[in-house]
């Protein structure tokens, strides 16, 4: 039995997510914006959190390392799509996007770090979006969409600086004895509200490959998709 500290439980994927973890017999601590979810289960607990705000991370971290839990797994599953239909950047958007999907998950992951098992494993999920080599699965899948031409820059670039804080962290802990192993992940395209009723995936299909990404302990410092390896 682990323990999954998993962010953004609310709904989508996240919610999928932790109710794969919760079905499998493991521990879910979640958070959402409100502190609450609609669904609930003897070993799920519910933090309430805003990754835009910093003292919102601190009351948040706060709490869980009071418990004095041992987190195995933490999925930085929250994420914000502020541009979907823009091609060009829109500084006020990009802010907004890096405060949730980069600084935010960051500023949580760095408070929460000490708290996390040594040989566990941080996931975070991106998305090919931010792919910078290689082809985009995201873009391939939306080019057959009516989601193209738009560009999503700003969500872009905030997934592709993720994905560099994937590398940056795994190689901080490279040289530990037992070190936590990280992960970037491309969950697919999935309908959920960020998705949209187009995607193909339904939440519980990307939630499957990410719980089984989650729990198994793979080469530190990759970008995966469906179990193998996403170019970065
Ligand atoms: N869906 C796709 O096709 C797709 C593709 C590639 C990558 N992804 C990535 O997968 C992850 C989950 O996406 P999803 O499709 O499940 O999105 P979603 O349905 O829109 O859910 C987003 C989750 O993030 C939380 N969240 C949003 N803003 C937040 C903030 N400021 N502070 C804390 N939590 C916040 C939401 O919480 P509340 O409900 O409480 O607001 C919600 O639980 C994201 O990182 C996304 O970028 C999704």
């Amino acid at each position: 039995m682990k323990t999954a500290l998993i962010t953004g439980i609310s709904r989508g994927i996240g919610k999928a997510l932790a109710e794969k973890f919760l079905t499998e017999g493991h521990v879910v601590i979640g958070t959402s914006l409100s502190g609450t979810v609609d669904f609930s289960h003897e070993k799920l607990t519910v933090h309430q959190l805003d990754l835009t705000s910093s003292q919102s991370i601190r009351v948040c971290t706060e709490a869980i390392k009071k418990s004095d839990t041992k987190i195995d797994i933490l999925v930085n599953n929250a994420g914000a799509l502020f541009d979907e239909e823009e091609t060009n950047v829109i500084i006020d958007k990009l802010r907004q996007t890096l405060e949730v999907n980069l600084i935010g998950t960051i500023d949580f992951t760095e408070h929460i770090i000490h708290a996390i098992n040594k040989d566990g494993h941080i996931v975070n999920v991106s998305s090919s979006a931010g792919s910078l080599g290689g082809k985009s699965l995201t873009e391939i899948e939306f080019a057959k969409s009516s989601h193209f031409p738009f560009h999503y820059p700003a969500y872009k670039i905030s997934k592709a600086a993720l994905n560099m804080y994937t590398r940056t962290l795994a190689a901080r802990f490279i040289n530990e004895k037992t070190p936590v192993v990280v992960s970037s992940v491309h969950p697919g395209w999935v309908k959920t509200s960020m998705g949209g009723d187009g995607a193909p995936m339904l939440p519980v299909e990307a939630a499957e490959d990410i719980y089984r990404l989650a729990i198994s302990q793979p080469e530190t410092g990759q970008f995966w998709f469906k179990g193998e390896k996403h170019p970065w």
